[in-house]
This record gives structure tokens, C-alpha cells and sequence, in this order.
């Protein structure tokens, strides 16, 4: 580790007086109004009037029929996943997942919220490998794993930073295959994808759709999610086992096993303060990729890449990877990492190490699911095949593993919409003077 802000690289640079943010939550004022209003009106509960007005305006904004208030995006994951199982497999038991002895096919570079609750449904995940056009699922390693696992029958994906994956390719696969889809919108609320000439958003292209309202997220309640469909009967379900699955009955009666998942009508407050802002919240954080992708250009690096006729992302994240020839060493081991400064080359780590010495709040690349410990023993599938074990010690041999080199050489930029010009330019600046 160096001394930053003693480097003689970072001259003239001043640290920020206060932080400058990965992606925090901006209040407007409107929040404080239906909280007010669901205490003075003793709905503090998990019914009211918010988590119905937030439930009708969100489904109308994403352009499906039904939305379901739930405590967080996690949750609204769960029950999507537990829901398509029961519809492919059955009712489960009370002690056993409804994906017992199932394998589930899964976007591998993402946060473990989208994929664990595979698990949670006793599930085994299938990590499918990245593409480079939007660094989500590709569906060319798609097609690949139906080919070793033909009897699968569920695809578990996530929009990347906001960034919509090529749903299209994915979708066709899947119904070729007789798979549903479970779509995690969690950070990609009001990015748009184009299928047949017609703008969708993300949230509404798969079978089971899910995003979050977690601090971080374009808009927030400080925590929430929501469950998107166009099924009265999967919406009804969600409801009923987000509130402990009671059925109808003068007691407390119960067939099926529940959760206690819903939103609070206070959270749900807050959200429907956030919900006129969300247009403009992803206008700032378009500006602020565009800022970065103008003030980076003369360098070897390049912005997180879509797909420009195809998608309308919300650029929730900006985030950065450097050319192969301009990284300098850097190694990362369970916990701890080592690099080494080398003039007009870095690495994330020292970038995200600079960053941090001037007040401001970078972050690494998802680590991809199949390199984490707690799935390192689950099947992973790449443009070539089974992804495991693809070297020889004997032969040499590609060993293509797109998330594993995105996560090597690339980081996420800070992208709060607070930010302001300035601040933006000193980033820039800051980020300049590593490869001078
Ligand atoms: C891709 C992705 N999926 C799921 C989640 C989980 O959402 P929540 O934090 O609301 O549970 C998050 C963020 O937190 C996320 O980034």
C-alpha cells in the first residue's frame, strides 16, 4: 500500500471535504409527507395506503399488471424463484426447497442476492459466464449448458449496473428449451430493452420478475422490493406467502409453508416519494456515465459497455475497465490483495485505493459467483463448454472465463447523482495521473 495523498503522481489534488458516494440515497422532501401521513393515520403497519399506491404506480411505470409490496429485493427474489419452482416441480414439503435434486441455470457476475435463493429452494446453481457487449448473461454459454444439462428448466438473470442483458437471445433459448425465466431487475428499475421495435422495461421480460428499493438502488425506501407479474394468481400467491401463508379460516390456519416478507407501510412511504423522481434520477446518472466516458477517453480504459440500439440502460453504476496492456500487477487472494504502481499502467485496487485517500467511494466488479468459496463446487459453463477444469498441464488451452478477467480489470466508478461537476472532474483528474 502507498501513501496516496504523499504521492507526487496526485500534486495539486485536494481530497474531497465530504464523501463522495458509490450510489447513496437522495431524498426529496415528498418522502417525509407519506410517512407523516401513514403515523398520524396509525397505518404503521404492513397495510396501508402507501404500499397500495406504491404497488399500482410501480406496476403501471414497469408496464405489468400486478406489483406485491415485499421487505427487500432478496425477498421479492425468493418468491419469484420458490414460485417458479412449485410450478415446475410441484408443492415441496415444509423442510425441503421446491428445487430439490434441480439444477437452475444463473447470470455468474452479479450480487449473490440474485442466485442464493436457489439455494434457499435447495437448488444446485449453474453459473453461466459473461458477455463483453453487456457484461451480463451470455447466451451463447446459455445454449452451451442446455447442451450438457438439457433437462433444466429454469434461468435465474440479472441486469448488470443497471444495463439490460440480451434478452431476446436469452428468451428465444429459453423457449426453445421449455425454461422460465426469473428476471432480477433489482438494479436495473427503468432501464429500457427493445423487442420488436417496441420499448419494455426491465422488470417485465421474464416469467417472474423482481427489483429492490435497497439504499443504494436508483430510487429507495431505504430498504423494500417489489414482485412483478402479469398473473392475478402468482401475484395472490406472493401476497399470501409474504404474510405467513395464512388460508381461510376463522384461526390461524396454515397449508403451506410462509414468510414474513411484506413491506411496511412506512418504507412504502418513503418509496412513493421516491417514484416521481426516478426519471430524473436516471437522467443525472445518464449525464454522469456520459461525463466519465468524455473525460476518460484519451485513456486506456473504456465505460461498461450496452447496447446502444437495442437497450436504454438507467446507468445506475458507472464502472471502468482498463486495456489489458495498461494493467499493472495486482493479485488478489480470499481477503487481501497486492499491487504494484507502474508508470502509465493501474490496476482497480490501486484505482479504487486513490479513490478512497480522496473521500470518495469506489467499488471492485461483482466477484462472479463461480470463483466465490461458497459455490466454487458448483458447475460453471463458458462459450466452450463446461467451465471447470478447462486447463491441461500438459496442452495449452484458452480457459475463457469473461467474468473473471472483467472482474480482474475492471471497477465501478463513483456514480452518486449528488455529485457534482466538479467532484466528477477531480475523479477524472484523479484517475488521469495514473496513466500519464
Ligand atoms: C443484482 C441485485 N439483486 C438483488 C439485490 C437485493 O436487493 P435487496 O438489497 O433489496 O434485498 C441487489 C441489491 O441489493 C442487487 O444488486
Amino acid at each position: 500500500m502507498i501513501d496516496i495523498l504523499a504521492d507526487s503522481r496526485f500534486a495539486g489534488i485536494k481530497p474531497f471535504n465530504s464523501k463522495v458516494w458509490l450510489s447513496s440515497p437522495t431524498m426529496h422532501g415528498e418522502e417525509q409527507r407519506w410517512v407523516d401521513e401513514a403515523i398520524q393515520t396509525n397505518w404503521v403497519s404492513t397495510v396501508g395506503a402507501n404500499i397500495d399506491a406504491v404497488e399500482k404506480q410501480m406496476a403501471e411505470y414497469v408496464g405489468v399488471k400486478y406489483a406485491v409490496g415485499l421487505s427487500c429485493g432478496t425477498a421479492a427474489l425468493h418468491l419469484a424463484t420458490k414460485l417458479a419452482g412449485e410450478r415446475l416441480y410441484g408443492q415441496a414439503k415444509p423442510n425441503a426447497g421446491t428445487l430439490a435434486g434441480h439444477k437452475v441455470f444463473c447470470s455468474d457476475m452479479t450480487f449473490d442476492a440474485t442466485i442464493n435463493p436457489v439455494a434457499y429452494e435447495d437448488g444446485e446453481a449453474v453459473f453461466i459466464d459473461t458477455e463483453r457487449d453487456t457484461w451480463n448473461m451470455d447466451p451463447v454459454a446459455l445454449e452451451k449448458a442446455f447442451g450438457l444439462y438439457p433437462d433444466v428448466r429454469l434461468v435465474v438473470i440479472a441486469h448488470l449496473y443497471g444495463t439490460p442483458s440480451k434478452m431476446d437471445q436469452i428468451k428465444e433459448i429459453c423457449v426453445k428449451h421449455g425454461a422460465l425465466i426469473v428476471e432480477d431487475a433489482a438494479e436495473s428499475l427503468g432501464a429500457k430493452y427493445k423487442h420488436n421495435g417496441q420499448w419494455l422495461e426491465t422488470g417485465s421480460l421474464g416469467d417472474f420478475n423482481a427489483i429492490s428499493y435497497n439504499g443504494n438502488k436508483i430510487i429507495t425506501g431505504s430498504a423494500g422490493g417489489l414482485f412483478l407479474t402479469n398473473s392475478k394468481e402468482d401475484a395472490d400467491k406472493v401476497r399470501k406467502w409474504s404474510t405467513q401463508s395464512r388460508e381461510a379460516a376463522p384461526w390461524y390456519q396454515h397449508e403451506e409453508i410462509g414468510y414474513n416478507y411484506r413491506m411496511s407501510n412506512i418504507i412504502a412511504g418513503v418509496v412513493r416519494g421516491q417514484i416521481p423522481y426516478l426519471n430524473e434520477h436516471i437522467a443525472q446518472k445518464r449525464e454522469i456515465y456520459k461525463r466519465y466516458k468524455e473525460g476518460l477517453k484519451d485513456l486506456p480504459v473504456k465505460l461498461n459497455p450496452w447496447d446502444e440500439e437495442k437497450s436504454n440502460p438507467n446507468f445506475w453504476l458507472s464502472c471502468l475497465l482498463i486495456d489489458e496492456e495498461a494493467m499493472a500487477p495486482m493479485v488478489r487472494g480470499e481477503r487481501d490483495y497486492l499491487y504494484k504502481s507502474e508508470s502509465g499502467k493501474s490496476s482497480p485496487q490501486e484505482i479504487l485505493e486513490a479513490i478512497a485517500a480522496f473521500n470518495a467511494e469506489g467499488r471492485p466488479i461483482w466477484k462472479p459467483m463461480h470463483m466465490q468459496p461458497i459455490y466454487r463446487t458448483n458447475p460453471f459453463v463458458t462459450v466452450e463448454g463446461n467451465g471447470r477444469g478447462r486447463t491441461n498441464a500438459y496442452i495449452k488451452g484458452s480457459g475463457i472465463d469473461v467474468g473473471a478477467d472483467i472482474f480482474r480489470r475492471g471497477l465501478c466508478l463513483p456514480s452518486d447523482n449528488k455529485m457534482t461537476e466538479e467532484q466528477q472532474d477531480r475523479i477524472i483528474e484523479i484517475i488521469h495521473r495514473f496513466f500519464l
